[in-house]
């Protein structure tokens, strides 16, 4: 519900509650939390002596206020600080944003600021998922009158809280390692969380989670470039969060009559960590996932056979691939230009590569037969100066003309806020596809921005404009080829975020595939994002990225909840890995509309011993998965059931387990009590595991 008057706003969804009240031309935030909460903020005035403003949903540089700012800029005459009004509330329909947003909410509340020399205005557009609990929040400046213009800040969202010792989480990682947890404590002082690699990055997720009691708040950002993230806790112990699109190095030039807009950031509240997880999860899949309604199951090469992957191999492995209940088969790097044999070669060349891989008519006819359909690997935002194509294309590269430039895994970035480029390659990239008909394209991002050699530009919107370019360029392609399923992948997890999930159904979750390591960046990354825009895949043991071993069981089990694949070398496993294998597809395809349709719940994922359930929404059918990350002798605990059902569990047969067979059980015993599960690793595998991981599926009926 969103409800107005002249000096009043109400912004309330199933459990949270944002109210806005004039006082003295300013706009302060009145309640914010839970939807019942009756703590009235005491906004007291501003005086110097205070040196902090009330609490406001919009902040800038000019008031005796030193605390950090939603709004900077510069004036033509070289001052840099003003004095905004609140005017007034409006209501608007048909919002235009050049950035994502949520689809499905179609009226936002827009509240007018203008600076008293009437120069400037800005504006704050509020929307809301009520039911998911969710806020759309992002804003605009335009200049009137300025001669010049020029924006140093504009984030995406403010709330200011008048307390503080709120606890936060990021989301923090590296390469093959995303999204681990990092637990803060609130502080007096700044604490920010960014990226400037150009990327929503492996180091640090736009998503933060604050909280405090009972009240959960995730802030995140439709937006898959540099961000920030601020909390700043004041002297006088109260909060401010500011989101957004990073303001590093920008400097955009405004003249009279034209205007900035910033992407979306949205704000979910949830009244424990769960519930957050559950809201969160149904926003993107209503509001943001691009659904294509279809869940390949794929095969892909990299793991398999790297850079080897050839016409003597490929067949054989497409043929055990379709034996193992495999529909796609995906030519991962390696497949184009003509020296694709390392990293350093041939990317920007993408044409077939007949004398390696056969001819498309060989691929396609193969493939048919089996039955099988056929995916291809692009990474068309970087370049490789060891090409055919580098002549042609060098005038694109990001790099900077008289310095040494940084080659990133054998190649230079490209400058996708240069439309020539796009057109070339949306040209480039439409021959392609259009001659080679892939089912399915990954498209991988595998270096970060670092040269910005650009020619006669204002590259004060440089990192912004990059990623418009990218969003231009997959929309584009996806309008031209509204059939073939796109799936984004950036160095496995290194753009895995609400903007980019605008364009891909589903982001290769991590390059990562063991299975231990898997369980946290699955479970982290389902704190803000569904199972179905997460892909996992099935792979050896030991494992290529931590040369640790996990049973077949493990690796099936931690990849079932999500889009499964696998990727793996299938000529050299032995019969037994491959039965299990293909009864792991079985159960998936049997399963898979609840397991990525249904409600994600879990138990204290910060405990090694815990468990996931996904559950339909009437609670009659259920998959679970029970952890156990230490030799500890006790029960976990279900979430999600309803108590006053009864229950008959079975688990998924493993053959280095007994089965679990329970029938009859309420779901209160399951919830409050819990089941007990035996070690199920093999006395080999202990060897090399400095920690033992032990995973159970079951399945859960209601009677
Ligand atoms: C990245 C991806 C991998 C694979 C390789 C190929 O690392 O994350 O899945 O596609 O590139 O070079």
């Amino acid at each position: 519900m969103i409800k107005f008057d002249k000096d009043f706003a109400l912004i309330r969804t199933k459990e949270f509650l944002l109210e806005l009240k004039k006082n003295n031309n300013q706009l302060y935030i009145n309640k914010i939390g839970h939807k019942d909460t009756n703590h009235i903020i005491d906004n007291k005035e501003p005086s110097n002596l205070i040196m902090t403003l009330p609490n406001m949903t919009f902040s800038y540089y000019g008031e005796c206020d030193y605390r950090e700012s939603l709004f900077y800029a510069h004036y033509e005459d070289g001052s840099f600080s003003d004095h905004f009004v609140f005017t007034y509330f409006e209501k608007e329909n048909n919002v235009n944003n050049k950035w994502p947003l949520p689809k499905n909410i179609k009226e936002y509340l827009v509240i007018n600021y203008v600076n008293e020399r009437d120069t400037i205005s800005i504006k704050h557009y509020l929307g809301i998922d009520e039911v998911n609990n969710t806020v759309a929040s992002f804003y605009k400046v335009i200049n009137k009158k300025e001669k010049s213009l020029l924006v140093n800040r504009l984030m995406s969202l403010q709330l200011d809280f008048d307390d503080d010792g709120y606890s936060f989480y990021t989301f923090n990682g590296k390469w093959g390692d995303e999204r681990n947890i990092t637990v803060h404590q609130e502080e007096i002082g700044t604490f920010i969380n960014e990226s400037k690699s150009g990327a929503s990055s492996a180091q640090s997720h736009p998503g933060i989670i604050f909280f405090k009691n009972n009240d959960y708040y995730l802030f995140n950002l439709i937006f898959s470039g540099n961000h920030k993230e601020i909390i700043h806790n004041s002297h006088l112990h109260t909060t401010r969060v500011l989101i957004g699109a990073n303001d590093f190095m920008m400097n955009i030039h405004l003249g009279v009559g034209e205007e900035f807009i910033t992407p979306c950031a949205t704000l979910t509240y949830g009244k424990s960590l769960n519930d957050l997880s559950l809201s969160s999860q149904a926003f993107i899949n209503s509001n943001i996932r691009y659904d294509d309604g279809v869940f390949p199951l794929i095969f892909n090469s990299w793991e398999a056979e790297e850079f080897n992957l050839n016409k003597s191999n490929w067949p054989s492995l497409a043929k055990k691939a379709k034996e193992l209940g495999i529909d796609t088969f995906v030519f991962d790097d390696g497949w184009f230009g003509v020296n694709r044999n390392d990293t350093d070669h041939d990317i920007g060349d993408w044409t077939w590569n007949e004398k390696k891989m056969g001819s498309i008519p060989f691929v396609k006819k193969t493939l048919n037969e089996l039955g099988l359909k056929f995916g291809l690997w692009i990474e068309p935002e970087s370049l490789s100066p060891l090409s055919n194509v580098w002549d042609e294309m060098k005038k694109f590269a990001l790099i900077k003309e008289g310095d040494t430039p940084v080659l990133l895994r054998g190649t230079y970035a490209l400058d996708y806020s240069n439309k020539e480029l796009r057109d070339y390659l949306f040209n480039k990239l439409e021959r392609s596809l259009a001659t080679y008909k892939p089912d399915y394209v990954k498209w991988d991002y595998n270096r970060s921005i670092v040269d910005i050699g650009l020619k006669n530009k204002n590259y004060g919107s440089f990192y912004f404009d990059y990623v418009e370019g990218f969003y231009d360029l997959i929309n584009r392609l996806r309008k031209r080829f509204p059939n073939i399923i796109f799936e984004g992948c950036s160095s496995g997890g290194n753009r895995f975020d609400s903007g980019a999930l605008y364009y891909f159904g589903s982001i290769w979750t991590s390059d990562c595939t063991d299975a231990r390591k898997r369980i946290t960046i699955q479970e982290n990354t389902a704190l803000m994002y569904p199972l179905k825009s997460m892909t996992n895949h099935i792979s050896a043991s030991p494992n290529q990225q931590t040369n640790k071993k996990s049973s077949i069981h493990d690796r099936i089990n931690v990849a079932l909840f999500g889009q499964m694949g696998v990727e793996q070398n299938l000529s050299n496993i032995d019969e037994y890995e491959l039965n299990n294998i293909k009864e792991a597809f079985k159960f998936y395809n049997q399963y898979k509309d609840l397991i990525l349709n249904g409600e994600y719940y879990f138990s204290n994922i910060f405990n090694p011993l815990h468990t996931w359930t996904v559950v339909d929404k009437a609670k009659d059918h259920a998959i679970a998965l029970l952890i156990k990350l230490v030799d500890k002798k006790d029960k976990l605990t279900l979430v999600g059931l309803d108590e006053n059902k009864h229950y008959n569990v079975v688990s998924r047969h493993q053959d280095n387990a007994s089965d679990i067979v329970i029938n009859n059980i309420s779901g209160k015993e399951l919830m409050e009590e819990g089941i007990e599960v035996k070690d199920s690793y093999l006395e080999s595998d202990k060897e090399d595991n400095e920690i033992n991981i032990s995973t159970r599926v079951l399945v859960i009926n209601s009677i």
